[in-house]
């Protein structure tokens, strides 16, 4: 969202201008435009609840069902049981679902479960269980994964899972426990009582709830854990959640899982972002473990200070957490670990890998609120050229529309799209323009007319289509939930439809929390109502995620099925790693804003979505020229890479603040180019495994304590550790390098000890970056206008010897833009380093297609940091035939100095396999 002013209808731009300028506090958060518990009534129930004091649940009715453990839950205030189901799932997974039984006093409806998050083969992956242990009595366990096994306690009602062999005791060895303090409470769907009210007020909105209270609370105790992480989005300068309520916490609020769009966001508040996803993981020196709930309503998260349930006896072994949901049920899942890769491993085994991005998308966006008209756009792309600085995409905010009609272009400003898109598209570069989900109430507007008709819009509880306030004023939002609709909504992105958009244009959606200025809390009221008649309240959090999805698929069927597509996303739920990118939405050109966006990054990445950034300079505001430098330099390693900045700011493209800033933002951006092998190998490895590509340094180093709430480092892959510097005028920086072996630094060769902290002078030019000793980093150094130009470039490898003097790398490489890499059209090679020979041998699983890539690229540069001196020639023993080894530069720019062993023009095709030995 932008400032008030923008958002206002247009007669009252000129008052909200005046008050504007006479309270400039106004700019700042609205703290009351959104509830906090207190005045959210299932949370304030939920959060007042005392430990164990509700009547106490049991489980009855045991049985082995469908695969899996069925049973009853009973309590002297259920009316109706409450049914549970367990089943498990390969790979170390625990599902817990609990519903209402719907058969006893029928409710009105059946409560909501989210479809199309979870994978569809899901199912097939499933451990049928055929039997149940009870060797302890009032127990029930049975087998989870090698190692673990999960057990129901049934009088009072918990459950756990727990480490085997460690002796008979089923309360012994857990990691993770639900309900263990007695507060799981479910409000089942009744009639109204006489007298009662249901409907909710906030501010000048009334909430009908005509569906009266349908919360669940539930209580999960971490066991062994030093620290829990997740539940993105939240603006938070700790990696690690700090806790919310308990012994020496101040009266905070629960961490808010409710996708709104916040004016203005503050860089350290529980309050909720853009997203959602309900999963958290926990990690301690013994394991990590992870809880996700999938549940699409509003949720409210406590995380418990150690004692919160008893000050005289805390156990800071144990982390217990407290969930709170407006509606829904439960469906819940418990991934035992034991590491932190297994835990995403698991999650991302039931909501998706991230999707394998188009090449170009990963290198730089250059955006602007708003490229004005064609004349704009050529002269930022020809400013690119004159001062040497590769981007790949260029964006069109609002503007660029016929009075804010998605799909449209203004005829004055933009009267020739698709001439603009191909010159672009010469240099190899692509447009993307926005597309928002609020679709302007105007009769003239075919997109209106058609959902009109087809009446696919949003109703609201009276039935007619729900007309709320965005960009393009009175505006309506299709129901996104219903499969014909989204497949309608696809077919708008066809080139047929969508007039003026070629191949190259791809897509932004925004403001898809949804965001309605004029609605509860600047999004849609919760009794609207969608398709099936499921209330906006249960859904809320997982709308954009349907709109990304929508659009996304829009794509991939423009391009025929087999064109990757690119289509970046503000909200987002679980699953939405499957439909492309998200960024932290509108931050603030601030030191804050910029070292907040390293832990935000890096909670999307622990929680499926790796392929996020923030926006680089901040969006409000205008950046000192020292703090966008610094911002570029951390954003080149944001795996979601792009420049951007609201309406009202100075202009700031990177050749606009001086000959020496535009020399300093140019070298981080060619940081980034030069790394784009490396990034794209790693954009790989997290479609196969989920791993992120940016890291928290603790899921490498799981062991070393140190790293645990590091948000100021973190890690590219498993080679690379960055520190970024966060602070004006700063002079130096220290630096835990963890782990037993050594760090290169990449600006000078040199070697530093791991394990320890390094002081280090911080220069202007670029932030601390190290290459892990034992590893390979393949890179690209010659720079053109965009990533397509450097396809058949040569490429260099950096390798970093560990004091075994061995190291170990890989390289992906396919053509960048289609599927065909799903049948096999890749290279994958491992290059590995030891006892003086370097080889290059095929990845490729034996399942995989038939479909060929070929490549004629080669490798032109071997750079060794930690090779001995005196070696000074290498023999390529697959070809019989010798390379120079010369001192050369690690990072090859005009001036630098030689710092490394380098063996020169080795020209070793990427596309074989090959032995290269020091002589
Ligand atoms: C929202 C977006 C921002 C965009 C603006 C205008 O504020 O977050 O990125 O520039 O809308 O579309």
């Amino acid at each position: 969202m932008a400032s008030p002013a923008n958002r206002a209808p247009p007669h009252l731009h000129f008052l909200v201008l005046l008050f504007l300028l006479l309270s400039p506090s106004i700019t700042a958060w609205k703290k009351d435009e959104f509830r906090n518990c207190n005045q959210t009534p299932f949370c304030k129930r939920a959060r007042s609840r005392k430990p164990n004091t509700l009547p106490p649940l049991s489980v009855s009715d045991v049985s082995l069902s469908d695969g899996g453990l069925a049973a009853r839950l009973i309590s002297s205030d259920i009316s109706r049981p409450l049914l549970l189901h367990l089943s498990v799932y390969h790979g170390g997974i625990l599902r817990l679902k609990i519903d209402e039984d719907s058969s006893v006093d029928p409710p009105s409806r059946s409560r909501f479960q989210v479809p199309d998050v979870l994978l569809p083969d899901l199912n097939d992956r499933r451990l049928w269980l055929s039997r149940l242990s009870s060797s302890s009595p009032g127990f029930s366990s049975f087998y989870l994964a090698d190692g673990f096994e999960a057990v129901l306690r049934h009088d009072p009602f918990e459950l756990s899972v727990r480490r085997t062999g460690s002796g008979s005791d089923p309360t012994q060895d857990r990691i993770l426990s639900l309900n263990s303090h007695g507060l799981f409470d479910f409000e089942q769907l009744r009639s109204k009582n006489d007298g009662e009210e249901w409907e909710e007020r906030f501010r000048s909105h009334t909430d009908s709830r005509p569906y009266g209270p349908q919360s669940i609370t539930l209580d999960v105790s971490f066991h062994d854990a030093d620290f829990v992480y997740g539940i993105p989005e939240h603006a938070s300068t700790s990696l690690a959640l700090r806790p919310t309520r308990g012994p020496g916490v101040d009266d905070s609020e629960p961490y808010r899982l409710f996708n709104l769009d916040v004016f203005e966001y503050l860089h350290e508040s529980p309050f909720g972002l853009y997203g959602s996803i309900p999963f958290m993981i926990s990690h301690g020196e013994r394991s990590t473990a992870g809880f996700f709930w999938l549940n699409s309503a509003e949720m409210q998260i406590d995380v418990l200070a150690p004692g919160w349930d008893d000050p005289e006896s805390p156990d800071d072994r144990r982390i217990d957490t407290l969930w709170m949901s407006e509606a829904g049920v439960v469906d819940a899942f418990f991934l035992v670990g034991p590491g932190p890769k297994d835990v995403i491993q698991q999650y991302t085994s039931l909501t998706g890998t991230p999707s394998m991005p188009p090449e170009f998308a990963i290198a730089y966006h250059q955006c602007r609120w708003n490229y004005r008209d064609e004349e704009d756009v050529a002269a930022v792309d020809a400013g690119f050229d004159e001062h040497d600085i590769p981007y790949d995409v260029l964006w069109l905010d609002i503007e660029h529309t016929d009075g804010k009609r998605y799909f449209t272009w203004d005829p004055v400003l933009f009267p020739n799209p698709e001439e603009m898109q191909k010159k672009l598209a010469e240099k190899g570069r692509k447009m993307v323009t926005i597309v928002d989900p609020h679709i302007k109430r105007d009769d003239s507007f075919f997109l209106h007319k058609e959902a009109t008709e087809k009446g696919y819009y949003v109703k609201d509880g009276s039935g007619r289509d729900y007309d709320g306030w965005c960009w393009s004023g009175s505006s309506s939002y299709p129901d996104i939930l219903n499969p014909e609709i989204r497949e309608w909504w696809s077919e708008k992105f066809s080139l047929q439809n969508y007039k003026g958009s070629t191949p190259t244009l791809y897509i932004w959606n925004d403001m898809n929390e949804p965001s309605v200025f004029n609605g509860p809390e600047v999004t849609m009221p919760r009794d609207t109502v969608h398709y099936g008649g499921i209330e906006h309240r249960e859904v809320h959090n997982a709308y954009g995620y349907y709109f990304h999805m929508a659009t996304a698929n829009g794509l991939v069927k423009r391009g025929g099925g087999n064109v990757r597509p690119f289509v970046l996303s503000r909200a987002f739920f679980a699953g939405s790693q499957r439909y492309g990118a998200v960024w932290t939405g509108d931050n603030t050109a601030d030191w804050d804003h910029l070292r907040v966006s390293v832990p935000m990054v890096l909670t999307l990445g622990l929680t499926g979505i790796t392929f996020s950034g923030a926006d680089v300079g901040g969006f409000f505001g205008n950046p000192e020229p020292e703090l966008l430098v610094r911002w570029y330099q951390v954003g080149a390693y944001y795996p979601f890479f792009r420049g951007h900045a609201h309406h009202d700011t100075r202009r700031r493209e990177p050749w606009l603040l001086g000959e020496r800033n535009t020399a300093l933002m140019r070298e981080a951006i060619h940081t980034r180019y030069s790394l784009l092998p490396y990034y794209y190998t790693l954009f790989r490895e997290t479609s196969v495994t989920g791993v992120p590509v940016m890291r928290p340094l603790w899921v490498e180093f799981p062991n070393d304590k140190e790293t645990y709430n590091n948000a100021d480092a973190f890690m590219i892959g498993s080679n690379l550790l960055i520190q970024g510097i966060y602070e004006e005028g700063q002079k130096s920086v220290s630096v835990y390098l963890p782990g037993k072996q050594s760090w290169y630094n990449l600006k000078t060769g040199v070697g530093y000890a791991g394990g320890m902290t390094h002081k280090f002078d911080v220069s202007e030019d670029c932030i601390p970056s190290f290459q892990r000793a034992g590893t390979i980093v393949p890179r690209r150094e010659r720079f053109r206008r965009s990533s397509s130009q450097m396809v058949n470039d040569p490429y260099t490898l950096v390798i970093a010897l560990n004091s075994s003097l061995a190291a170990e790398g890989e390289l992906y490489v396919d053509d960048g833009k289609s599927y065909d890499f799903e049948q096999g059209a890749y290279i994958h090679r491992r290059f590995i380093f030891s006892n003086g020979k370097l080889t290059s041998s095929s990845i490729r699983p034996a399942n995989v297609g038939e479909k060929k890539f070929s490549s004629d690229c080669v490798i032109e540069r071997i750079i060794f940091l930690g090779l001995p001196h005196g070696a000074k020639r290498a023999l390529i023993e697959t070809e019989n035939r010798e390379a120079d080894i010369e001192p050369g530069p690690l990072i090859l720019r005009a001036g630098s100095s030689p710092t490394a062993l380098v063996v020169r023009k080795p020209n070793l095709r990427i596309a074989d396999d090959w032995t290269l030995k020091i002589l």
